[in-house]
């Protein structure tokens, strides 16, 4: 049932404190995760892994696309991600020592799980499937599964089920560096255990970004009249940046694209004027300054820029064509996890306005079993 709350969407957006308590539970030791969360074979398996390739479908892939930022600069593994109805029908090369990894809420998206059946001719050295289904098709196909614990998802639009997913694939980047004992940090230093303790306050710094709920309502009346929008992000936030429109674009019907900041004046500052509302993930990392500038250009543009921003980088909104609100602090490595709150509140709020069915968009299905 919904409770108090108006949409399922809307409750399962603040259920996420406790189903991200939840994928973390038993998953952690006091400095780094446990290598049995997933599951008696996976030693041997992660062991060997040498690169990963990730294969879903929508909002999933966008947890694979985060994910790969994560791995590579984590524990030091490349990767490539993909959407399943692309990958099925090329002919994927294969290096030696390479993981299959789906990505799935249901389990049962027929691209994603046609992928997995091709994918076993094609000589991995076998399959993980990040899932929220127990006993659904995927995961008693693969020969790893590590469930993501969001509980049922009953609202069309992904919410928990993404971030449940991120943080299983932080627990994955965890466990591969620790077995492939790359030193426990990255090329700046960042200790495996840094991350642990930042996961573990997660679910609290969660909770704190929800309370920005009335805040991010009176925003949303600013996108009611609108028929587009741009959505920015740099880095592991490029990821975000997609997932935020695509949050918008099912649930509002409004048109809304996703890009790097870094590419906006190869092409879409064209679209920028006032009717353009632009917005833009602005967490405490080393893209911070790059992002800045890719900011002022929209400004100089006459686009309206609406920015989430850590409350310790500067971005304040001092001028009129700038609405910035401020979100608390969190480790840079789980800030991706953090910074899709406020975009899914701000979809659900800018629906709400619309009128729109927030639970059941037109044309739209909760499992796609069909390609
Ligand atoms: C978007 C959404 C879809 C699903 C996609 C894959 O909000 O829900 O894009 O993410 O259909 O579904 P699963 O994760 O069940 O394979």
């Amino acid at each position: 049932s919904k409770g108090d709350y108006r949409h399922f969407m809307l409750k399962e957006i603040f259920e996420q404190p406790k189903v991200i308590n939840a994928a973390l539970e038993g998953r952690l030791g006091e400095h780094s995760v446990l290598a049995e969360s997933f599951g008696p074979d996976a030693q041997a398996l992660l062991a060997n892994t040498r690169q990963i390739h990730i294969i879903a479908c929508g909002t999933s892939y966008h947890a694979g696309l985060v994910a790969r930022y994560w791995l590579e600069r984590y524990a030091g593994v490349p990767v490539q991600v993909e959407v399943a109805s692309e990958f099925r029908y090329r002919h994927p090369v294969v290096p030696e020592g390479t993981l299959f990894v789906t990505l799935s809420q249901s389990g049962e998206t027929a691209d994603t799980l046609a992928a997995l059946r091709f994918a076993k001719r094609l000589g991995y050295i076998g399959s993980l499937a990040i899932c929220n289904v127990p006993g659904s098709s995927l995961v008693r196909e693969s020969d790893l599964a590590l469930m993501t614990r969001a509980g049922p998802e009953i609202g069309v639009a992904s919410t928990k089920a993404f971030t449940t997913q991120l943080v299983a694939l932080m627990l994955l980047t965890l466990a591969l560096d620790k077995t492939l004992g790359k030193d426990a940090r990255d090329s700046d230093g960042t200790k495996h255990a840094d991350i642990v303790a930042a996961l573990k306050t997660l679910p609290d710094i969660c909770r704190q970004v929800l309370a920005l709920d009335a805040d991010i309502e009176a925003l949303s009346q600013a996108f009611a009249e609108k028929h587009h929008a741009l959505f920015l992000g740099r880095g592991a936030h490029f990821p975000i940046a997609l997932e935020g429109a695509l949050k918008l674009k099912e649930i509002s019907y409004i048109h809304a694209e996703g890009y790097p900041a870094g590419e906006l004046k190869h092409g879409p500052l064209a679209l920028v004027d006032s009717e353009m509302p632009v917005i833009s993930v602005a967490p405490n990392d080393d893209l911070l300054g790059k992002l800045k500038s890719n900011l002022q250009e929209v400004r100089a543009r006459g686009g309206q820029l609406f920015v989430f921003a850590d409350e310790n980088v500067g971005i304040d909104d001092t001028e009129d064509d700038v609405c910035v609100l401020h979100l608390p602090h969190v480790h840079e490595a789980l800030a991706p996890l953090l910074y899709t709150l406020p975009l899914q509140l701000l979809s659900y709020h800018v629906a709400v306005l619309k009128g729109t069915d927030v639970d059941q968009p037109r044309n739209l299905a909760k499992s796609v079993t069909v390609e």
